[in-house]
């Protein structure tokens, strides 16, 4: 049974799919047999940053209605070897009770599933994340970004998983000026550990436009990402 990052956010557009993506390339490229499940529904986009948005046809909906084994409905990302992407239904919404045993099978299937969560929820199915799985909750380092992650706290607060932080888009000049928070003040706020900070990269949406996963960005936000993969990694 592999280990489960779960990817989610108070506030939508925070990174989560760029993370998700940079996580599961990640995995796979230290030789970890990795699933990536894109669960954000309408919002879906890691099948577009990987280049598959045509290839998928089944979704774990038809999993679930015994119309597709799960195996064909996880599909090898070309370009990263021992990466599998699969996508919960992008219309239909999966029964939490059918959605677990889904979970539990994509799990058995490899050694790291990265899942990326709808904004605003930190389960898909109860238990879902146990101990030793990680829950990632990525902010902004701005007021509204920050109080949307407390109050999804208050609901993950008993998660058996771990639950970080990672500051996404952080930007010195705006730190300097005092309209950004500094990572001791995210951390002491949300009182979780900030396992990472992102910088603001304009090289990511180069590397996303080209299929490639933000891990091989080629600006100042791809230390961050390695170590944090690295440290996650660390508990596999
Ligand atoms: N550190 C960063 N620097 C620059 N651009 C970034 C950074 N992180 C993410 N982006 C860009 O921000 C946009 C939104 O990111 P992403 O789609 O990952 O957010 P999301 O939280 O998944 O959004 P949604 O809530 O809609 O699912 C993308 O175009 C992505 O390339
Ligand atoms: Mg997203």
């Amino acid at each position: 049974m592999g280990k489960i990052w779960a990817i989610s956010s108070g506030s939508g557009g925070v990174g989560k799919s760029m993370l998700a993506v940079s996580l599961a390339a990640g995995a796979a490229k230290h030789g970890k047999k990795t699933i990536l499940l894109d669960a954000s529904g309408i919002s879906r986009s890691c099948d577009m940053v990987l280049g598959m948005e045509s290839v998928i046809v089944l979704d774990m909906m038809d999993v679930v209605r015994d119309q597709a084994a799960i195996e064909a409905a996880v599909y090898p990302v070309g370009r990263y070897e021992g990466l599998g992407f699969a996508c919960a239904s992008l219309y239909d919404h999966v029964p939490v009770s059918e959605f677990s045993s889904v979970i539990l099978a994509l799990h058995s299937l490899c050694d790291v599933l990265v899942i990326d969560l709808p904004t605003g929820q930190t389960d898909l199915g109860r238990g879902l994340l146990r101990k030793g799985d990680e829950l990632l909750l990525v902010v902004r380092p701005d007021q509204i970004s920050i109080r949307s992650a407390e109050r999804l706290l208050m609901h993950a607060g008993n998660s058996d998983a771990g639950v970080s932080i990672v500051v996404n888009r952080s930007m010195k000049e705006r730190l300097k000026k005092g309209v950004q928070l500094s990572r001791e003040a995210v951390q002491m706020i949300l009182d979780r550990p900030v396992l990472a900070e992102i910088p603001e990269d304009a090289s990511i949406s180069m590397s996303e436009r080209m299929g490639k996963a933000a891990i091989e960005c080629d600006g100042p936000a791809w230390t961050s990402l390695k170590a944090l993969t690295e440290a996650l990694l660390s508990g596999v």
